[in-house]
C-alpha cells in the first residue's frame, strides 16, 4: 500500500511539472476580441501550449501584480496603457525579457528605454470624445468640440468615462488634463465635467460602447475603440478635442518571478512580430502597431493629423506621480458610486 502511495504521488507530480511549462498565464488589458484572437493565433502556432487568459483593465492588473509580488500567478501582461506597465517596472515587479526590439518604431523603443527593457510598446492610440449623433440631435444638444465643452450644463447626465483607479484609459485622461492645463486646473475641470458624468465605469472602452448603444450621449475614451464601433454602423461621431489631446503607448511586460519565463518571452516575441500585429484589425482593433513593418489599417486614426501633446511617459508613468494624481482625483473629483 505504502509503495503504491509513493508511485501515485510521483505520478501526480510529473504531469503537474510538465503542465506548468506548457501553460502561459496571461493577463490581457486590450479589448477582449483582440485578446482572444491573439490567444488562438499563439496556440495554433504552439499546439502544445495552453494560454490561460484573463481580461482585466490596466489599473486593476497593476493592483494584482503588486498584490502577488514575490508569488506571481501571471507570466505575462499584454496590452493596456503603458503608464501602469512603467510603474510596475519601476517597482521591480516586471523584468526584461531581452527580446529584440530593433524593428519597433521610436515611441515603442522609448518605452523600453524608460523601463530598461521591462515594458515594450506594442501599439499607440489617441484619446478623444465620442457622441451619439441620434441622441444629441433628438435632445437638441450642440455636439462638443473641445474638452471645455464637456463642462457645460447642456451635457448634464450625458457623459460617461472610466474611473482612473481601475482604467488605464481614464488615467491617460487624467494625465492628459494635468499636462494640458496644469495639475490644479486639471482637477477643477475634471470636477466640473464630473457634474455631468452619469457613470464612472471600470473599463476604459465601456463608455464608448454605451454611447454606441445609446445608453449615454457622450463618452471619453480612445479614438480607435470609437472607430471600431462607428465602423459597425453605430451613430457615433468622433471628436479630436480642440485644446489637443494625449495618447497611450500600449505595452507588454514579463512578470518578475514568472513561473514560465520562457513562455512569457515566447509570447512577447510573438506579439512584437509584424505579421501578428497586422492581424489586429480582424478583431476590430485599430491602434497604430509598433512594428515598423506591420500594416496600418486604413481605419486607424492618423496620429499625425491630431493635435497631440508631447506626453511625458517618464513622469506620468512613475509611481509617485500616479499615486499623487489618483489621491487628488479621489479627493477633488471622486466617483460617488464606485463599481465593485
Ligand atoms: C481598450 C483600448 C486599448 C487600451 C485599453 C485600456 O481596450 O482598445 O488600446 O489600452 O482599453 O483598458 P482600460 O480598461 O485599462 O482602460
Amino acid at each position: 500500500m505504502k509503495k503504491l502511495g509513493i508511485v501515485s504521488s510521483l505520478a501526480l507530480l510529473l504531469p503537474a511539472t510538465g503542465a506548468i511549462a506548457d501553460e502561459i498565464s496571461l493577463v490581457c488589458s486590450a479589448e477582449p476580441e483582440w485578446c482572444e484572437l491573439m490567444v488562438a493565433a499563439f496556440e495554433a502556432e504552439n499546439p502544445d501550449t495552453d494560454v490561460l487568459m484573463v481580461r482585466k483593465s490596466t489599473g486593476e492588473t497593476l493592483a494584482q501584480v503588486r498584490a502577488e509580488a514575490g508569488n506571481p500567478k501571471i507570466d505575462v501582461w499584454w496590452g493596456g496603457t503603458g503608464d501602469p506597465h512603467l510603474i510596475a517596472a519601476e517597482e521591480g515587479l516586471t523584468e526584461s525579457s531581452g527580446v529584440d526590439t530593433s524593428e519597433l518604431l521610436g515611441w515603442a523603443q522609448n518605452m523600453a528605454k524608460i523601463s530598461e527593457g521591462r515594458a515594450i510598446g506594442i501599439y499607440a492610440g489617441a484619446l478623444g470624445i465620442a457622441y451619439n449623433s441620434d441622441i444629441l440631435s433628438k435632445k437638441g444638444i450642440e455636439p462638443p468640440q473641445c474638452w471645455a465643452d464637456l463642462e457645460d450644463s447642456r451635457f448634464a447626465g450625458e457623459i460617461q468615462v472610466a474611473n482612473p483607479n481601475s482604467s488605464g484609459t481614464a488615467y491617460t485622461e487624467l494625465a492628459t488634463f494635468a499636462q494640458l492645463f496644469g495639475e490644479d486646473d486639471a482637477m477643477i475641470k475634471l470636477a466640473s465635467i464630473g457634474k455631468n458624468i452619469n457613470t464612472y465605469t471600470k473599463s476604459g472602452s465601456a463608455p464608448s460602447r454605451a454611447a454606441a448603444r445609446g445608453e449615454t450621449g457622450v463618452s471619453i475614451g480612445f479614438m480607435h475603440d470609437m472607430v471600431n464601433l462607428a465602423s459597425q454602423g453605430f451613430p457615433l461621431k468622433i471628436v479630436a478635442p480642440c485644446e489637443g489631446t494625449g495618447y497611450e503607448v500600449g505595452a507588454v511586460s514579463m512578470i518578475k518571478g514568472a513561473r514560465n519565463p520562457e513562455g512569457a518571452k515566447q509570447w512577447i516575441e510573438f506579439a512584437l512580430r509584424a505579421d501578428i500585429q497586422s492581424r489586429a484589425p480582424e478583431s476590430g482593433s485599430f491602434q497604430v502597431p509598433s512594428n515598423s513593418n506591420a500594416e496600418v489599417a486604413p481605419e486607424s486614426p492618423t496620429l499625425a493629423s491630431i493635435k497631440l501633446i508631447d506626453y511625458d511617459f517618464a513622469t506620468y508613468g512613475s509611481s509617485e506621480t500616479r499615486a499623487r494624481l489618483l489621491a487628488r482625483w479621489d479627493a477633488e473629483v471622486g466617483d460617488p458610486n464606485p463599481q465593485q
